[in-house]
């Protein structure tokens, strides 16, 4: 069971998603700033009245995941292009996650796998289902149209200030899993691929998040600290962190395990990825998708 005022404010959350996700995924064309989409559309998000539970992540082609802009971006979308946008914000520590993947190519039924995966798993949702039903609900959606599901990557439960407790929602079938109870909060992103159907990671990280309070005197290490109390230990990007020596800070928090790095995730060279993702809430009947 949920109360009325925590119910309240994912649905705020949910709507304000919904509205700056829509917005900055129509800023998505040939030849415009990835920076410039980044930067406007997790300012409107602050302009809407919600604060991001993570950095806009906007992942190009066989990159399936945690890219974002780096500090100076000179990138711009390509003729041909698969862009995913994730999007998280969140009103007082209760969070909407929620995803969609722009075509600037001809890729439109590898778009719809992830699409029609994501609207088979939801129409699942209520008390007593298993996460192992919506894993192969997702995955018979996604092969049936000829593509793989990445089985590396899940949803997960959302909890407040929390990106990804449980339950954890498979992308493929599995037996069992989590048994889904009235009130749970949830993000279901199936993600459909022309590769392998699973994910590497890059050596590039642009997103980190604070795993361990510990002291540090390295003035940079101090004032990325400082910017992830701010972000409540929810993930930052290397571009929200000012001033110098970023590298070095970002470095020695890593090496001493404070910082948790999440590098960008990618299929196999050549291959497209697309994914959708919604949160929900689950109702005594069915659930209520907060971010529609
Ligand atoms: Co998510």
């Amino acid at each position: 069971m949920m109360d009325d005022e925590t119910f309240a404010m994912y649905r705020e959350a949910g709507v304000i998603a919904a509205k700056v996700l829509r917005r900055g995924a129509e800023m998505v064309k040939e030849g415009v700033s990835i920076l410039e989409v980044v930067e406007a559309t997790e300012a409107m998000a602050v302009d809407e009245g919600a604060m991001l539970a993570f950095p806009l992540n906007v992942s190009l082609n066989e990159d399936a995941a945690h890219d974002t802009a780096t500090p100076g971006d000179e990138r711009t979308f390509s003729p041909g292009d698969l862009v995913k946008i994730d999007l998280g914000v969140h009103i007082d520590g209760y969070i909407a996650d929620t995803a969609r993947t722009v075509d600037l190519g001809s890729n439109g039924l590898l778009v719809e796998a992830s699409r029609s995966a994501l609207e088979a798993a939801i129409a699942l949702v209520r008390p007593g289902v298993t996460t192992g039903e919506l894993g192969a609900a997702v995955q018979q959606e996604i092969e049936q149209r000829g593509y793989r599901p990445v089985a590396n990557l899940t949803g997960h439960g959302l909890h407040r200030y929390d990106l990804h407790g449980p339950p954890t929602i498979p992308n493929i079938g599995i037996s069992g899993g989590a048994t889904l109870e009235e009130g749970m909060a949830f993000a279901i992103e199936p993600f459909a691929t022309t590769g392998s159907g699973r994910v590497s990671e890059r050596s590039r990280t642009e997103i980190y998040q604070q795993i361990a309070q510990k002291p540090t005197r390295l003035p940079s290490a101090r004032r990325i600290l400082e910017l992830s109390r701010k972000s409540h230990g929810l993930p930052f990007a290397r571009r929200w962190v000012g001033g110098d020596k970023v590298e070095i800070g970002l470095n020695t928090l890593v090496r001493s395990k404070i910082l948790h790095p999440f590098p960008v995730l990618h299929d196999v060279s050549g291959s497209l990825v697309s994914q959708a993702e919604h949160t929900m809430i689950v109702t005594e009947d069915g659930c209520v998708v907060t971010t529609r």
